[in-house]
């Protein structure tokens, strides 16, 4: 049964002014054209979790190609790229950076699926019933005069109530066992439970192990999804619970030890975040990091292989692993003075520095990592390469050695004005005949 109900003032209330007009003109443009459009899946979920969510996703009954390149017409600021394969469209707002999705529903590019019991249904719910849980099910109609309309054919809006995670039939995880994932990220994102059935669905997933004919790129995408997520410590914690941190590597574990470095990473994380509200790092790297810290070197290698990170990828990432390390264990030994945080740390991603943050255990080696970021990061002499030239030095390798010099001098309060700089110069690199 489905039930109908208007969300217009919802909409209005959740949705800036100029998406609420963008929808309404579509419902328009869909309706001038023979068509029907809704607007479905993540975006109408979160409108009742009230989070917001600009990724728009529009399913067209009709011909979705032919209605994005209208409205295309209709708006030349809009960028339109179609893909005829897959009878779907994109559309980006240059201004607003909204970025919207539009999908065909046609039955007869249908297979049937396997589980599908009865074959009556409209393009929509066919297409509705294929996705992967029933929170992501909810559609609204677009076309006037029903606009704002609710369609919520498969009991979304009562899971969304209940806080659970339900697939939509016992096959999905086998057709698709990336929804493993996905169940884990929405479960952890929005505060629900995995419903009982459904638990028990990932279960068997496990057991007649699924995973194994996924391919290591879809797997790194889902790995990395479900590292970018906020809790992203707890959806690894659920996997584990759930017995699928082996579908990444068997040697995977995530006891207490395991658990501390992870959580200290998440703190590392939030320090940053908070202290740098205009740099990102990649969130899933510092995780990778962590979670691969504990494994034998041939382990993340082949953790690095399932992910399908080619061989030099996987070397580059161990070599880099290797530094941050050894700059660590520098930073442990005794408390470094200024231009030693600085060399031990100025080449590395900030991704490792925060590695090497969370998991020293002298709290002055962690202190040194956030004294780097953010401040000795920036510290610089005063001269530069020309003010050498002009003192007589002629460009080389000399010029790095002399500018690492006086950075190092600068940081430890060695010189502190330019005159100074001058002086040291002179003093530890005489000038030969040549100037060299
Ligand atoms: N979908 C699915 N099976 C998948 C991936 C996606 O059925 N393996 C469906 C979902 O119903 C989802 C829609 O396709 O609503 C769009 O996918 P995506 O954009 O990944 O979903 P969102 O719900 O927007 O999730 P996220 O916020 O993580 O992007």
């Amino acid at each position: 049964t489905v039930r109908n109900k208007n969300i217009k003032s919802l909409m209005g209330e959740r949705l800036p002014r100029r998406v609420m007009s963008t929808l309404k003109e579509m419902g328009q443009v869909a309706g001038e054209l023979g068509f029907k459009a809704y607007l479905v899946g993540g975006s109408v979920r979160d409108l009742f979790l009230r989070r917001e969510n600009l990724d728009l996703d529009v399913v067209v009954e009709g011909d979705g190609i032919a209605f994005a390149r209208r409205y295309g017409e209709l708006h030349p600021e809009v960028k339109v790229r179609s893909h005829k394969k897959f009878n779907t469209a994109n559309l980006t707002f240059a201004k607003s950076g909204l970025s919207l999705d539009v999908a065909t529903a046609r039955l007869e590019y249908y297979d049937s699926p396997a589980a599908l019991p009865v074959v009556e249904l409209s393009s929509l719910k066919l297409d509705l019933y294929r996705r992967d849980f029933t929170i992501n099910t909810l559609a609204v109609q677009l076309n006037p005069p029903g606009f704002g309309q609710l369609l919520d054919f498969f009991d979304g809006l009562r899971d969304i109530k209940e806080k659970a995670v339900r697939v939509m039939h016992n096959l999905s995880f086998v057709e698709d066992p990336t929804r493993v994932f996905r169940a884990v990220r929405f479960e952890q994102r929005f505060g629900f439970r995995i419903g009982k059935l459904t638990e028990g669905l990932v279960k068997n997933a496990v057991k007649i192990d699924a995973f194994k004919r996924l391919s290591p790129r879809r797997l790194f995408g889902e790995f990395r999804q479900m590292l970018e997520e906020e809790r992203a410590v707890a959806c690894l914690q659920r996997l584990r619970d759930l017995k699928l941190l082996y579908v990444f590597n068997p040697d995977l574990k995530l006891e207490t030890r395991e658990e501390e470095l992870l959580e200290d990473l998440e703190e590392a994380l939030a320090w940053h975040r908070l202290s740098f509200l205009d740099q990102t790092v990649e969130q899933w790297l510092v995780y990778y990091l962590g979670l691969s810290d504990p494994l034998e070197p041939e382990g993340r290698q082949a953790l690095g292989r399932r992910l399908g990170m080619s061989r030099k990828q996987r070397d580059e990432m161990e070599n880099e692993r290797e530094r941050a390390l050894k700059a660590m264990n520098l930073l442990q030994r005794k408390k470094p003075a200024a231009s030693e945080i600085y060399f031990l740390l100025h080449a590395q991603r900030p991704e490792f520095q925060l590695y090497i943050m969370a998991k020293a255990n002298r709290q002055w080696a962690k202190k040194a990592v956030s004294q780097y970021m953010l401040s000795l990061a920036r510290v610089r002499p005063e001269m530069d390469g020309d003010d050498l030239k002009a003192l007589g030095y002629t460009p080389g390798p000399l010029f790095k050695r002399i500018l690492d010099r006086l950075t190092a001098a600068r940081l430890d309060g060695e010189v502190l004005t330019r005159d100074q700089e001058e002086r040291l110069v002179m003093k530890e690199f005489p000038k030969t005949a040549d100037g060299a």
